[in-house]
This record gives C-alpha cells, structure tokens and sequence, in this order.
C-alpha cells in the first residue's frame, strides 16, 4: 500500500525547554538539533525567538547549523514577535514560522480579553505578515482541545485563506479524549472549504497520559503533521513523545495509512543526549527509550524470547538504537580523533584554549573509565561550558567520609567570587553532609526541591549523572553535574544551581512578559 507521509515536528527545543528546569545553552539547543536532524525530523522549532536575546541566538544557531530539515520559530499573533522570528530564521534552508493565538472561550475572555472578531482579525493579520517574510507559515488555534467548534472552522478557513500552509489542532491542557479529538479533526477537515490547501497537525499535551492517544486518533482522522518531544518533555506533565509516535506508526502499518521518514536508529541515541542535558532522567518503564522497554523479567517470556524473539517482542531493540553503545575513544585517543569525533557530536569549541581544556578533562576521565562513550562525551563538553559560565561558587576541594556504625562528614573548599572559603559538615550519607558543608558558606536560603542521580554509562564505572533541583522565592533551577564519583558529581549539581539561581536563570519563556 501506498503511505502518505507524517510530518515529524518536533519540538524539544521549545515545548520541551518549557519544563521547569530544562533550559538548554544555545550549544546544547545545536548539539540537539544536530541529533534531530541525523534521525531525519522534518521540522525542528527551535525556539520562541522574541522571549530573549539567549532564545533569539539559539534559533539563530540552530537555522544556521541545520540543512536537512526545517527549522521553525514560534510567535504570538503580533508583528514584534513575528519579525523577531523572521529574522532568527534568516539564514535556515527551509525557514518556518510558526504563529499562533487563543481560540478558546476561556483564553479569549481571560487571557487575551479580546471578542471572537478580534482574535480573528489578529489571526489573519499575523498569518500575512508572516507570508510577507517567508513561504512556510504555519498557524496554532491555541487550546484549540477547548474551544467550539464553529469558531475553529471559521477562524481557520480564514488563516489558511491569509497564506497558512500548516493548521495546528493543539490540545494545549491536554483535557482531549481520543475518540472526540479525533472526532473534531474530521469535522475540522470535512466541514472547512479550503482544508485541502493546508496539512493538518495536532500539539497534544500529556496532562491525563493521552497525548499519544489523542495525536493517533487525529492521524487516524486525516492530520498529518504530529507536534512531539523527545522523552515526552514539555510544559507541565509534557507533550506527545516523539519515540512513541513514530514506533506506533511504523509498528503498526497494518493500521496507519501512514509514515514518517525517520531512521528510528537515532531515537534512544537522542533520548539520552536530551535527558543528559535536561538532566531529566528516563524512567525505566518508559515504552521504547526505558532502561527496561526490552528487558525481559519473567522466565516464561525469556523462555518464548529466546525460542522466537516475536512471542513477546513487537519491535527490534536495536532498531531504535539500544545496543548502539558503542565504545568511540579511549586514553589512548589522541587530540585530531577527539577532535573529530565531536565535531561529529555538533561540539563547537570558542576557543583553542577551551577545546585543549576539554582534551585535559577527556584524559582525566579516560584515565578512571577507559571505555569513553558519546554520553560521556556530551556530559564532559556541558560541563566544561558550565565553568566557562559566569561561576560565583566553585568547588575546589571536597573530602567525604562515611564508614559504616560512624557518622558521615564531608569537608569541602570553595571559591567564591574568587575568595577561597572552607566549611565541614556531617550528614545522614556523604552528599548531605557535602551539601550541609556548602550551605555553612553559602548560607542560600534556598530549598531543596529534587536530587536524582543516573549513570550515564552502564558498568560501576560509569559517571554519574546528578540533577539538583533548588527554589528560591518561587524561582525554580535545575543545576547538572557528572562525575566518576557520585559526591563531586552532586556537589557540582549543587554548585550549579547555586550559581543559576545567582546568576539569574532564564526565565520560562512564556512568563517573562511576552
Ligand atoms: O500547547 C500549545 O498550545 C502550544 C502552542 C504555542 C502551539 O505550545
Ligand atoms: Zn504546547
């Protein structure tokens, strides 16, 4: 059978950066983009370029590094942001912009306190506005799961008329239930006269676990361009996950009269450069990405795996990339295969100086663990571009204790603002008593909202990977940190978000006034 193609759009780099904690660096948003783009994503939205100069620079970057795939700013329906998105994406081979406004009785009343006839004009006006700046205009009747059906079918009859090429159906609450959502995409596409002239997209958020239900059953009903994340990161419980979308459709092509062009090898490759970045950890049980989507506990299903892999299998493990996890450097790789290798990972180095610190670094690691991976790798390059940050606290020195039947007590020296300070503390294990040592000097009032540590690598050896989430007066941060030795690594996390919180993170893109 002849498949129509799904477009894939996928929007980490800016749905996905609206988790609380999950800024990226522009190079991170890069090293990113470069992942998506090898799978074969079709667009990428890499950012909402009017929130900051930093979100400007990074959709700038991305436009920049990535060819083969699209490359989409988002805006509000206002000639500000959709002139800042124009510009962002000047220089990207196939630029998108990406406008969108509240359709919804309770957006338009509340948020927007505009009439229907207004949010309808303000639609049309953006939509030619961005027409005049680029060909590829797509348009997003925000919580679109909540508003009435007439008024989409009016709304969007005119934006496509204005030159959109793309209609996206977000659910933005995620308050959709499969049947009626995809229920209101066959209205939509029957009952409008000009459907036929724009592809039709769903933006499903997850907040009652549908969001992959709800984005098939609009697939199912005539979309044809899904908006997802890798790992289902997002706003609030998250979007529709990429890895699930696409394996759902190429698993089940006796269902779908659908295919993405996505090679499907990259997708745990990717789920781990997001999660080592974000430093928002994949439970084990999530479906294809988990540590345990292919382990099999029972001995009955080892028993039927190992007699015909399909008893209990519906995918291939590795045709999503597990068992990639290849050996790429060792200690003794030298400076021109470093090198290369992480220009092939989308590392860009500043400076000769900095990329010889990060060859010192990859020497100390590979001294410790011999076996050096691509998330070894990505972990090291963001760690070094942390200290390369504006740093107020850094660690220079930590001693840590624990034997078993005596307390636990960790001394560490720190530098602030260049000023060496020290303090010892004890603790209930060796990181409380690190992280009580570091707030006798900091003395931060902050609250500590999470602590998590994953291994990067599998093996004892492996780094670990620690996320330290702090509050502040209703300012939420996320500090990363890696490190063979789990201590240090939760000191540097700790000292992170110290230094963010200080520093002042970025705000969330769509709190700061725009
Ligand atoms: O969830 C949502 O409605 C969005 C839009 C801006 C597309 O993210
Ligand atoms: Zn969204």
């Amino acid at each position: 059978m002849n498949k129509q193609p799904l477009i894939i759009f996928d929007t980490t780099l800016r749905d996905g950066e609206q988790s609380p904690g999950a800024s990226m660096t522009q190079e991170e948003k890069v090293r990113i983009a470069i992942a998506l783009e090898k799978m074969r994503v079709d667009v990428i939205e890499a950012g909402f370029a009017i929130a900051s100069q930093g979100d400007f620079e990074s959709v700038q970057a991305v436009a920049k590094h990535i060819k083969d795939s699209r490359v989409c700013s988002l805006a509000r329906a206002l000639d500000a942001d959709i002139d800042r998105a124009a510009a962002a994406i000047k220089c990207a081979n196939a630029p998108r912009i990406h406008t969108f406004i509240a359709t919804s009785p309770i957006h338009m009343q509340h948020k927007l306190r505009l009439q229907p006839e207004q949010v309808i004009d303000a639609a049309v006006h953006a939509v030619k506005r961005a027409r005049q700046q680029v060909e590829d205009v797509e348009f997003s009747c925000e919580d679109a799961g909540r508003s009435e059906i007439d008024f989409l079918c009016r709304i969007i009859e005119a934006a496509i008329k204005a030159g959109a090429r793309t209609i996206n159906i977000p659910d933005t609450v995620g308050y959709a239930i499969p049947e009626l959502f995809g229920e209101m995409m066959h209205q939509l596409l029957t009952r409008i006269p000009n459907a036929d002239q724009a592809i039709f997209s769903v933006h499903c958020h997850n907040d009652l676990g549908l969001a992959v239900a709800n984005s098939l059953a609009a697939v199912q009903n005539g979309a044809r361009q899904v908006e997802c994340t890798i790992n289902g990161l997002g706003e609030r419980a998250g979007n529709a996950s990429l890895e699930e979308i696409v394996m759902a459709v190429r698993t089940r092509q006796d269902v779908f009269s659908v295919d993405t062009r996505i090679d499907t090898r990259g997708i745990v490759p990717a789920s781990r450069l997001v999660s080592t970045i974000t430093g928002f950890p994949v439970q084990p049980n999530k479906a294809i990405v988990g540590a345990n989507a292919f382990a099999h506990e029972s001995g009955i299903h080892q028993d039927g795996v190992l007699k015909c892999r399909e008893t209990y299998e519906i995918m291939r493990a590795e045709d999503v990339g597990w068992n990639k996890n290849k050996m790429v450097l060792g200690k003794h790789s030298g400076r021109n295969a470093f090198r290369t290798h992480l220009q092939e990972l989308g590392v860009q180095f500043d400076s000769e100086d900095v990329f010889n610190q990060v060859f010192v670094r990859f020497k100390e690691l590979a001294d410790k663990k011999h076996e050096i991976f691509d998330e070894d790798l990505h972990a090291l390059v963001s760690d070094i571009q942390k200290s390369e940050a504006v740093e107020v606290y850094k660690l220079t020195f930590l001693e840590s204790h624990s034997n078993m039947g005596s307390v636990p007590h960790a001394t560490v020296i720190l530098s602030v603002s260049g000023e060496m300070k020290q303090a010892s503390a004890e603790g209930s294990g060796p990181v409380d008593a690190t992280f009580k040592a570091i707030e006798h000097i900091a003395n931060s009032s902050t609250h500590l909202e999470l602590y998590s540590v994953n291994a990067i690598t599998r093996g004892t050896d492996s780094q670990g990977e620690v996320t330290v989430r702090l509050s502040l007066g209703g300012r939420v941060v996320n500090g990363h940190g890696a490190d063979t030795d789990i201590v240090i690594a939760s000191a540097k996390a700790y000292l992170d978000a110290l230094n963010l919180l200080l520093v002042g993170a970025k705000a969330h893109p769509q709190n700061n006034g725009v």
